[in-house]
């Protein structure tokens, strides 16, 4: 299997193969702790375009790019572009490929990343294409349950809260397809799972189930993926004051949990998590972020062809 040259828009477009390809490059970063790498991409420049708000997802791919010794260019926030003069995507992307290497995109739009990836000639990687897709967060979410249960395949895994509007999900929902595994999607009635992911679970396999409440299935978890209420991707805001104290994860919610219960969330928390969870060992979400590290490292790296400079 080769990433070289490739987009990373769906991990509907990944095999089990390249899930355990990019884990195993993955695993041989972590090994080394993501140090003395500067020699993979000495000479690439990765553009960082991201046009909605963003902490984890930039800062750790400017992060990945430096620890693999190249550079990056790129701008958070329209402000400060042409885009603000009314230039459209497609130039932004026409003009950002004469200068860089690969294009790591994040925008509000639905269809963003594929739009980009289909003007560009340069490897596209999507960091969050509206409400649709965050393929690379799903890879760190993946590699995390590996790394923390030993396994993906076997395991009943929770996903709570906004699943109709949280990219991670649908990201890390496509992407469980390839993997042996039960399914709980835990949600209040307006932000249920929509009709056509869930049309496409069935078509694959996938034993799922939905429940109302967290309550009817925390002890039968190996892993709960909590998800913020995304907001800004309401249309009527009354519907967003209906849902948003729906649901919170604290000890007492937890106290019919598996010892071994992992509980994970892609971040940014705004209050579904209480903090008395943290320091407990359910808590994982801080080490996600810390694996995100290094899965963007080997996803860049295999996008260039260079994981052979990965020595174990
Ligand atoms: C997520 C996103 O942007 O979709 N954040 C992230 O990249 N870790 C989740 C969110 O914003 O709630």
């Amino acid at each position: 299997m080769t990433l070289t040259g490739k987009d990373l828009i769906s991990t509907k477009d990944l095999t089990r193969e390249d899930y355990e390809y990019i884990f195993e490059i993955t695993k041989r970063i972590e090994g080394r702790n993501a140090q003395g790498l500067t020699h993979v991409l000495p000479d690439r420049i990765i553009a960082l375009l991201f046009f909605e708000p963003s902490t984890r997802t930039r800062l750790s791919f400017s992060t990945a790019v430096k620890r693999l010794g190249g550079e990056t260019i790129g701008f958070s926030g329209e402000e400060a572009t042409s885009i603000m003069k009314g230039e459209n995507l497609a130039d932004t992307i026409r003009v950002v490929e004469q200068y860089a290497d690969a294009i790591v995109i994040r925008h509000p739009l639905d269809g963003s990343a594929k739009y980009a990836a289909q003007v560009a000639n340069i490897p596209v990687i999507n960091a969050g294409s509206g409400a649709e897709e965050h393929p690379t967060q799903a890879l760190l979410d993946l590699y995390t349950i590996l790394r923390e249960k030993g396994t993906i395949d076997e395991l009943t895994i929770g996903l709570i809260g906004d699943l109709r509007y949280s990219r991670t999900v649908h990201s890390l929902l496509y992407a469980l397809t390839n993997f042996d595994v039960t399914v709980y999607l835990i949600s209040p009635p307006l932000l249920k799972l929509g009709e056509s992911i869930k049309g496409h679970l069935h078509e694959k396999g996938v034993h799922f189930k939905e429940f109302d409440n967290l309550a009817d299935c925390i002890s039968e978890l190996d892993v709960l993926y909590v998800t913020r209420i995304q907001r800004e991707r309401f249309v009527h805001p009354e519907e967003y004051l209906k849902v948003k104290d729906s649901y919170k994860i604290n000890m007492k919610t937890l106290s019919n949990a598996k010892e071994n219960l992992i509980v994970m969330h892609p971040l940014p928390r705004v209050g579904e998590i209480s903090h008395e969870v943290d320091n407990t060992s359910h808590a994982v979400y801080f080490k996600q972020v810390r694996y995100g590290l290094y899965v963007r490292m080997a996803i860049l790296s295999m996008i260039f062809g260079r994981e052979d400079r990965i020595t174990g």
